[in-house]
């Protein structure tokens, strides 16, 4: 019997374990919707499931490390089941490591770059008929999304789409461009079908993803290339969608007309994650940056004047192989300086095989720990006064899902903040003005103040 066949008893179970970034929350639906036709439904717990895939992130820590001791979680469900799971392990460790997961754990069966997740049903068929392990690691020619099909479960009022992958700006300290290989972007059309797409199902808002979003160029239908700004002017119009974001961008790539749509494109977010890394003009030159801390300045100027009500977001890396006290204090210096709604902030961790990890002056742990703890404070602090700045204000909130509590409902800021009040459940998949009454550390509390819909 083919095993690619859906059993008659039913549907086969398929359970996603997603670790890392928003791409990664992206390609596991992806990985769902191309198994779909193969007769996989996806299942919320790992226990009992026909297929488990582990989609892995590689960008810190001991990333290896982790991916094995789930393995060995996974293997004894698998030997529970009587050997009939197939354990697969996708994204960026699959990419780096495949050949040394497959030497330390032989009961995987299924190990799958990023790359090659439109290959899935193909390699499931393999695995099925017991020939050993499937390894797919390949960059292959083929485009993978022009095979994958548009979802056919609703991704809800919010939404991610790549629309590119890929990074060649090879920063010292950062994996990408080696697990996700070149920049790569998808073509207009692709985007906007999907775009429509999803629109139609009931997403609201859709953040456009990529490794380095801004550097997306795609041709339009009339033969000429169209940057990320110009994008964001089509996606406004399509109909049903009402707001639009975009992560993750570079500052070199913060081009002109990009500038120009946050001003322009009001359904484009007040909101930005715009990495810098650090404020030490010396590390972004070791970083290989390519910027200036002045240069970054510049453009978070130019952002504010185009959209003055923009808050911001970063990451942040302290400890990067040779960061002196003053380094660390010139990071501090841009955080006071230019106020972020928001950041995420590492200990720097080196990568194999990536430049920084073989620099000769690797900090102390207790020097990362140290500096770390100062960032963050300040970063915990900034984020407390921009919630509190919100408290009082009037702010179209969408709602994407239920509270907590009955009768209580959640939705999100232009900023991104999970907003609580109270209202009913069929408001999900609406915009409405919500005045804000609280501030907590991570999550706004709102009334509303107008039942009409805005969309
Ligand atoms: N160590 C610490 N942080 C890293 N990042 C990327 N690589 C590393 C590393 N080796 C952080 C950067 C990046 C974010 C996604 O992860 O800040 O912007
Ligand atoms: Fe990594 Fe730098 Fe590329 Fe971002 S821009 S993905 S940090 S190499």
């Amino acid at each position: 019997m083919n095993a690619i066949q859906p059993p008659a008893s039913g549907r086969k179970r398929l359970h996603v374990i997603t670790w890392g970034c928003q791409m990664n929350v992206y390609d596991s639906g992806r990985m769902t919707d191309v198994l779909a036709p193969i007769g996989y439904a996806p299942v919320a717990e790992p226990e009992g499931a026909d297929m488990v895939i582990l989609n892995t992130c590689h960008i810190r820590d001991k990333a290896a490390e982790k991916v094995f001791s789930e393995l060995g979680r996974l293997r004894r469900m698998k030997e529970a089941s009587g050997n009939r799971m197939i354990l697969a392990v996708a994204g960026c460790v699959a990419q780096a490591e495949g050949a040394e997961i497959l030497a330390r754990a032989p009961y995987v069966d299924i190990v799958l770059g990023p790359q090659t997740y439109h290959r899935l049903p193909e390699m499931v068929a393999q695995a099925s008929r017991a020939a050993g392990a499937v390894i797919e690691t390949e960059f292959p020619a083929e485009d993978k999304f022009d095979f994958l099909p548009e979802s056919a479960t609703p991704q809800g009022p919010t939404a991610f789409l790549t629309i590119q992958e890929g990074c060649d700006k090879f920063c010292s300290f950062c994996v990408v461009p080696y697990t996700r290989g070149a920049e790569a972007s998808r073509s207009v059309a692709a985007i906007l079908r999907e775009a429509r797409h999803l629109a139609g199902q009931g997403t609201r808002e859709i953040t456009l993803l990529g490794q380095n979003v801004n550097a997306w160029h795609g041709e339009a239908p009339d033969g000429s290339t169209w940057g990320l700004g110009r994008l964001l002017r089509e996606l406004a119009d399509v109909p049903g969608l009402a707001r639009l974001r975009y992560a993750t961008s570079h500052p070199r790539d913060m081009d002109n007309d990009l500038i120009a749509a946050h001003r322009d494109v009001p359904a484009l977010m007040p909101f930005l994650h715009l990495p810098v890394q650090s404020g030490s003009d010396r590390i972004l030159a070791a970083m290989n940056r390519k910027h200036t801390a002045a240069d970054y300045r510049r453009i978070i100027d130019r952002l504010r004047d185009a959209r003055p009500e923009l808050a911001l977001s970063s990451d942040f890396i302290v400890g990067h192989p040779g960061e002196t006290e003053a380094d660390h204090e010139a990071t501090m210096a841009l955080v006071r300086d230019i106020g972020f709604a928001q950041a995420y902030s590492f200990k720097y961790s080196p990568r194999p095989g990536t430049p920084a990890a073989g620099l000769p002056i690797q900090m102390a742990e207790d020097i990362k720990d140290r500096r770390l703890q100062a960032l963050q404070a300040l970063l915990r602090e900034q984020q407390a006064r921009f919630g509190a700045g919100c408290v009082g204000m009037d702010m179209p909130v969408l709602f994407t899902g239920a509270g907590r509590h009955p009768g209580q409902i959640v939705g999100r800021s232009p900023y991104l903040q999970p907003v609580h009040l109270s209202g009913a459940a069929d408001l999900v998949g609406t915009e409405s003005i919500v005045r804000i009454v609280a501030s907590h550390p991570n999550s706004l509390a709102g009334t509303l103040v107008q039942e009409r819909q805005i969309a």
